[in-house]
């Protein structure tokens, strides 16, 4: 007995510490009931969850509602309290937080991005409440950030005034200025990030890359089409609305890994310049309806599902496709068809999604393979990629000798020969695209041409079937890579 009194008392010492100090300044119940004039415990209290990736316009919204009013101000919440209780609990009982009363203390600020620029960032309120009239009347506002510790996965803001209908209005300008506003609009995001580290799980802003046509080595007018439907109709929006046509829509690039599906999308991104994009790839597909929804509100918009068979992959839940997979699809459906979005999504492995895109019929209304180059496909991208450095037989000899190899195979093989160039100190001759040609196609580079797209016995991994480098795991989120795996091309992609 009289252990378990011990372990009483320190319980009730623990908490007793969790409390906030008397810090000798008001309590916050005091300063809302002054600002509304009414014991706040008695008002309703209206909230609405914010995901991580719309507090910044959800901060850029509530500042400019309270700008209006000259006298507005903002007060913080003392103590561990602000973490766990809800603006409705910190106020109840006399003196509010149940009797115990809690001092009004500091406001606590996130610096959060908002474009890809190192520079681009705001000072976002996560804990703070906000005092200023609205249409004349008091009310107050509170305003929360996300809290992996505290179990909060998103923010929110709670309004209280004397009259619901205020609260209402105040909630439905915010979330209209949200939208208006967004950081998001225009921009090239990815979702999630690493979820184990600090303060991610929002937005990760990308440079747009620039890719032009010329750039993508692709058999005749195969990047025309894929580019006339993801791009082409965003253009002609106007006039494929006025004779009722449906602007959402869906294209599929499939092939072996490494032949320019990414480099595909890069691309088409370049050429949408003013389009919303949502990368989602791995992991962070299962933000699909955020996404949905950022490209909803911030039209035109492309969302790309990067490698979307590895959600096919994890059979963990079912047989064949996943629950997950199945989202994807719905939520390329949800969407209203006038809608001016384009899901683009892409897949080393087409066979694992036949299934599902065949029970989900609709979703995709162009498939584009993307093949492993053929002879003048190789020569093209030697000349893109070496053409300045290797005279025109060199290449020809190289393009021949490397057939069933993939695009990326031969932008390493350039590399290689001007590695080994450096190595000897000597500028880069054909010579050196010999040698490297040499030891990439010896057999102590099996597991490096494998790497690069090509099976082991020195042929091509499309063998009707597409293949990747199986036994490798995938990376979830790899998406924050995706624009970063080229090196040389000047678009290092948020690590
Ligand atoms: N068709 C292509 N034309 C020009 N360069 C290409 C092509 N395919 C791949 N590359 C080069 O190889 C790199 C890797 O290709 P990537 O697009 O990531 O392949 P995938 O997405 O099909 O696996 C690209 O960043 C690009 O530099
Ligand atoms: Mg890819």
């Amino acid at each position: 007995m009289d252990s378990l009194l011990d372990d009483f008392h320190r319980v009730v010492r623990a908490v007793l510490e969790q409390l906030p100090r008397d810090t000798g300044g008001p309590r916050l119940v005091d300063v809302l009931a002054a600002h509304l004039g009414l014991e706040p415990h008695t008002l309703a209290v209206v909230a609405a969850q914010v995901p991580p990736h719309r507090l910044v316009d959800a901060d850029i919204a509530l500042a400019e509602v309270a700008g209006d009013d000259p006298d507005r101000s903002l007060v913080g919440i003392a103590g561990d309290a602000r973490h766990h209780m809800s603006l409705g609990d910190l106020v109840q009982g006399p003196g509010g937080m149940y009797g115990v009363g809690v001092p009004v203390g500091q406001v606590d600020y996130d610096r959060m991005p908002t474009g890809p620029g190192k520079d681009d960032r705001r000072q976002v309120v996560t804990s703070g409440i906000r005092l200023f009239r609205f249409g004349g009347r008091p009310v107050v506002v509170r305003q929360q950030g996300m809290n992996r510790q505290f179990g909060r996965e998103s923010g929110s803001i709670e309004v209280m005034s004397a009259e619901r209908d205020l609260s209402d209005a105040l909630m439905a300008r915010v979330q209209a200025l949200m939208d208006e506003r967004s950081i998001l609009r225009g921009q090239v995001v990815t979702f999630g990030g690493d979820p184990y580290g600090p303060g991610m799980a929002g937005v990760t802003f990308v440079e747009r890359p620039a890719v032009d046509a010329g750039a993508v080595v692709l058999p005749d007018g195969l990047l025309a089409r894929v580019a006339d439907h993801v791009v082409g109709m965003g253009v002609q929006r106007e006039r494929l609305r006025a004779q009722g046509q449906h602007l959402k829509r869906g294209v599929l690039l499939y092939g072996p890994p490494g032949t320019g599906k990414t480099h595909t999308v890069r691309h088409l991104l370049s050429a949408t310049p003013g389009a919303t994009a949502v990368l989602l790839s791995g992991g962070s597909l299962r933000f699909i309806h955020d996404a949905a929804k950022v490209a909803r509100a911030h039209q035109p918009a492309i969302v790309v599902l990067e490698d979307c068979d590895l959600v096919a992959e994890d059979r963990s839940f079912s047989m064949g496709a996943t629950p997950l997979l199945f989202e994807v699809l719905d939520a390329l459906d949800g969407l209203d068809a006038h809608a001016d979005v384009a899901f683009v999504l892409t897949t080393n492995r087409v066979e694992d999604l036949e299934v599902a895109l065949a029970q989900r019929p609709g979703r995709v209304d162009l498939a584009a393979e993307i093949p492993l180059p053929d002879l003048e496909g190789r020569l093209s991208l030697l000349r893109l990629y070496g053409g300045h450095l290797f005279g025109a037989e060199a290449m020809s000899a190289a393009a021949a000798r490397t057939e069933g190899t993939t695009a990326s195979f031969a932008k390493e093989l350039v590399r290689r020969a001007v590695l080994a160039a450096a190595l000897a100190d000597e500028p880069p001759s054909d010579d050196h695209l010999g040698l490297a040609l040499d030891e990439l196609l010896s057999d102590a580079q099996r597991l490096t041409r494998s790497l690069l797209g090509v099976e082991a016995d020195g042929r091509g991994g499309h063998d009707g079937r597409a293949s990747g480098p199986r036994g490798f795991p995938h990376r979830p989120g790899r998406a924050v890579a995706m624009f970063g795996d080229s090196p040389g091309e000047g678009h290092p992609g948020p690590v």
